[in-house]
């Protein structure tokens, strides 16, 4: 098992749209696992393969108390649909950050296990939120690009100033 380093905004390779997996394998497999143990142990509830410098369509979210119900989710693909809800998000790539995002409620995804197989499922709440928030990392997109660029601004000087 190994920990992945965990990159922080505003670097320039957390920007980085993300292409498809190809390959089902032992490695992805791995990869996968070690990017769970990275999530947990952050401690966070999501990370996307983007934020550790991987750019394949992978991410891994697990909402629950327990840490105990982690979804593995291959070139996850989404169907947001229903009412629009406010909530507050942070970021394991944007550190000690808190604030505001709008999302949809609900969310069809549509994506591949570790093997390959096709999995669908409807999230709602938390969870849907999550995988909003992780997908964008995919399509390189950070929950402070729904923030004003003041705002935005703001933060980027904090963690520039922090990681000096
Ligand atoms: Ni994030």
């Amino acid at each position: 098992m190994t920990l992945l380093k965990i990159l922080h905004h505003p670097d320039p390779r957390l920007r980085t749209k993300a292409t498809p997996v190809q390959t089902f394998d032992a490695a992805l497999e791995v990869f996968a696992q070690d990017m769970l143990q990275t999530m947990y142990a952050a401690p966070g509830i999501g990370l996307a393969a983007t934020q550790v410098n991987v750019h394949k369509r992978i991410i891994v979210v697990d909402v629950s108390e327990e840490k105990n119900r982690p979804h593995t989710l291959i070139n996850p693909v989404l169907e947001p649909y229903g009412n629009k809800i406010k909530g507050e998000e942070g970021c394991l790539s944007v550190p000690e950050i808190y604030d505001s995002v709008e999302r949809f409620e609900h969310v069809n995804v549509k994506a591949q296990d570790v093997a390959g197989n096709p999995v669908e499922f409807t999230a709602d709440g938390m969870l849907s939120v999550c995988i909003q928030h992780e997908c964008d990392h995919l399509e390189g997109k950070l929950f402070v690009d729904y923030l004003s660029s003041l705002k935005r601004g703001r933060i980027t000087k904090k963690l520039r100033e922090r990681a000096r």
